[in-house]
């Protein structure tokens, strides 16, 4: 990762910790929250907000509130994964999952707050947005994570345990579970700009559904290749529950070439935009080559 980027990585980190700060939060449920979203997290939401700002001339102070939230809204989206009612995972970030550390009901409870946060930040006088770019953004952002995205994606998942899909559905699949947020980051870090063209958010949104998917193939190779230690979550988790993934469906060879080919693409269609792209490309690389 170059240097802007660890920069980066850091202020979103910082951001994240005084926004959650508040004593009229009960304490064990700000507990929970600052739990998971604290932890050793990659930041790929928040870094891919500020690489299309970046890209697109927008200032700094708007990228922070939205980076902030979408990975408010990662977070939750982690948390209630891990559910026993959903991927009953114990381990996450290297750490115990918030439902172990907690209990379920707290966990679920620290999901919602996180996913009420994201909005409320996004809406705040702070974020230095102005009124029409909230719209816009919020816009994305319900669409993307909610039940057209993360969340219907999370639903197809959940369906498509221990069936055979065939290799659309399980594009769909992943696009929605995993590619919806990706891409909202990326567009709306983009919306944080006032000089975006058309042709340059175009662009961006084909660098963000070829990043996006290629990041849940990696994930998903990563599940059988890699260790628990390394990935600081339980690999061999698919294939144990049954999971519909790409390695299941096509091999891992061919799921490899699959992600280096979905990384060509991003990069053509970085190409498109010109000067100011350095970042995407740095985090384009980074989903492919990965090792957690
Ligand atoms: C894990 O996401 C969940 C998926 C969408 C596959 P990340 O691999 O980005 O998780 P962190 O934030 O780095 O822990
Ligand atoms: C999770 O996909 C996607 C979301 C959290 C929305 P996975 O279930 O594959 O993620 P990991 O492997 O548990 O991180
Ligand atoms: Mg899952
Ligand atoms: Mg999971
Ligand atoms: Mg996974």
């Amino acid at each position: 990762m170059n240097n802007l980027l660890k920069e980066l990585h850091i202020r979103n980190e910082r951001v994240l910790d005084k926004l959650l700060v508040s004593e009229h939060t009960p304490p064990r449920l700000l507990d929970a929250m600052r739990y998971s979203t604290l932890s050793e997290g990659k930041r790929l939401r928040a870094l891919l907000v500020y690489g299309a700002g970046l890209a697109t001339h927008a200032p700094l102070a708007r990228l922070d509130s939205v980076a902030a939230a979408l990975e408010c809204i990662h977070a939750y989206s982690l948390i209630h994964d891990d559910l026993p009612a959903m991927d009953d995972d114990d381990l996450r970030r290297g750490k115990a999952t918030n439902h172990i550390e907690f209990d379920e009901a707290t966990a679920i409870l620290a999901g919602d707050a996180l996913l009420t946060l994201a909005f409320e930040t996004l809406s705040s006088e702070a974020s230095e947005l102005t009124d029409r770019q909230v719209r816009k953004i919020s816009q994305r952002v319900s669409t993307h994570a909610g039940h057209t995205g993360m969340v219907g994606g999370q639903i197809l998942d959940i369906l498509a345990t221990g069936k055979s899909l065939n290799i659309n559905e399980l594009e769909q699949v992943h696009r929605c579970k995993t590619g919806a947020l990706i891409q909202a980051a990326v567009i709306c870090g983009a919306l944080c700009s006032d000089h975006c063209s058309h042709q340059t958010l175009k662009a961006l949104e084909d660098y963000a559904q070829n990043v996006g998917l290629a990041f849940q193939v990696v994930d998903d190779i990563l599940d059988v290749e890699s260790t628990t230690d390394m990935l600081g979550k339980r690999t061999g988790a698919d294939e144990e529950l049954g999971k519909s993934t790409y390695p299941a469906l096509i091999g891992l060879e061919e799921s490899k070439k699959l992600a280096e080919r979905l990384y060509q693409s991003a990069m053509a269609s970085l190409a498109r935009i010109g000067d100011n792209t350095d970042h995407l490309a740095d985090l384009a690389k980074l989903v492919i080559k990965r090792s957690h």
